[in-house]
């Protein structure tokens, strides 16, 4: 069985997990899923790039990456200035776009998926931006040359979200839904409560390689934004861009409302919700107390907790505690089993 041709667009705290991860499950990909692979090219936007038809050595790129430097040795070929003409350069067979989210437009990545997929690869994301700016446009796309554009990591990281609804809830009729889906934003609010000052606490949120690249994405609510529309366009069939969702972020949220709210017993949550009203969809992201009883009041730190409603099962919640990086890399991993496998 041929290699695998992989190529990394993006080379920070997903894609290095996602390359730490791939050594990791090397015996399992070979033994029960015959993938072997290799990586033949990895970009990034200001640590240079490298493209090596006959695959790159992994840990040497991590060892460059983790002391700040350009990947450029690692080169065998001269790396097209072009984004596009590097893609098709790179004769990768799946593309990992890993770079930053646009929440307004969404590109670079859609062009980097799209010129993937027109090229025959498959493309997998935990970039929101191309989901909720592209997702029918970049689906059918794949569709139409028997390849895959697959974005579980996009939202909740590595729990499964969309590929439950795809696979496991058949003729399924999403109503709405409610939850946590910004870990730092939650995790600030939990450090806050016990006694962090809000810098602290975001200094401790961008040390562990959770927030955004500007994480004034993740506080201003845009992530959360972000991925409302992504599950209202991919699971209930309404295209919605982040700024259709009513948005307010925490950034007004201050320690005396923390504690005002611990002292009656109440939590600060950013909360995320959905619901089909006729055929359209009301979507918000907003600040709000919620007290013991309520399911997101337990749910602390970095994790995140989504209960769906549907017309076939009532409520079904999901879970994950304390994601990161190395959650968002099997995210991606699991993408690409899946997508060796469904193509
Ligand atoms: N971190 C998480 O836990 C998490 C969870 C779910 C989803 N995501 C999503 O995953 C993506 C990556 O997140 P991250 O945390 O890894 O971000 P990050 O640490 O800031 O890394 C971004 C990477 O993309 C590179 N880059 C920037 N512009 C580029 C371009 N035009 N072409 C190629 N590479 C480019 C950066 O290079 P330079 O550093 O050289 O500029 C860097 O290597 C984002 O879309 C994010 O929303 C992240």
């Amino acid at each position: 069985m041929p290699d695998v041709k992989f190529l990394l667009l993006g080379f920070g705290n997903v894609g290095q997990a996602f390359a730490r991860l791939l050594l990791r499950k090397r015996q399992t990909l070979r033994q029960s899923y015959q993938i072997e692979w290799r990586v033949v090219g990895i970009t990034t936007g200001r640590h240079g790039a490298a493209l090596d038809p006959d695959g790159i050595d992994l840990n040497e790129a991590l060892d460059l990456a983790e002391a700040g430097e350009p990947l450029d040795p690692l080169s065998k070929i001269k790396i097209p200035i072009d984004p596009s003409e590097l893609i098709r350069a790179s004769g990768a067979d799946v593309l990992f776009e890993n770079t930053p989210v646009n929440y307004q437009t969404g590109q670079p990545a859609v062009d980097h998926i799209r010129t993937a997929l027109e090229a025959g690869m498959h493309a997998i994301t935990a970039n929101k931006g191309p989901v909720v700016h592209a997702h029918r446009q970049l689906s059918d796309l794949a569709a139409s040359r028997g390849r895959r554009f697959l974005f579980e990591s996009a939202v909740m990281d590595g729990a499964p979200i969309f590929s439950v609804w795809r696979c496991a809830l058949p003729a399924a009729d999403l109503h709405s839904f409610r939850g946590l889906l910004n870990s730092t934003t939650n995790l600030i609010l939990t450090r806050m409560e016990e006694g962090d000052s809000y810098q602290q606490a975001l200094s401790h949120a961008q040390k562990i390689g959770i927030t955004e690249t500007d994480p004034s994405g993740d506080i201003e609510g845009w992530d959360a934004a972000v991925k409302v529309a992504a599950l209202v366009t991919v699971l209930m069939g309404v295209p919605l861009t982040p700024d259709q969702v009513d948005r307010q972020g925490i950034e007004t949220i201050t320690a005396q409302d923390v504690a005002a709210a611990q002292a009656e017993g109440k939590r600060w949550k950013l909360v995320c919700e959905a619901e089909r009203s006729g055929r359209d969809v009301r979507a918000r992201v907003h600040p709000a107390q919620v007290d013991a009883q309520d399911p997101l009041f337990n749910v602390m730190g970095t994790s995140s907790a989504v209960t769906f409603h549907s017309d076939v099962l009532g409520a079904l919640t999901i879970t994950e505690e304390n994601p990161g990086p190395d959650t968002t890399a099997y995210g991606l991993l699991a993408d690409l089993v899946n997508a060796m496998r469904e193509a």
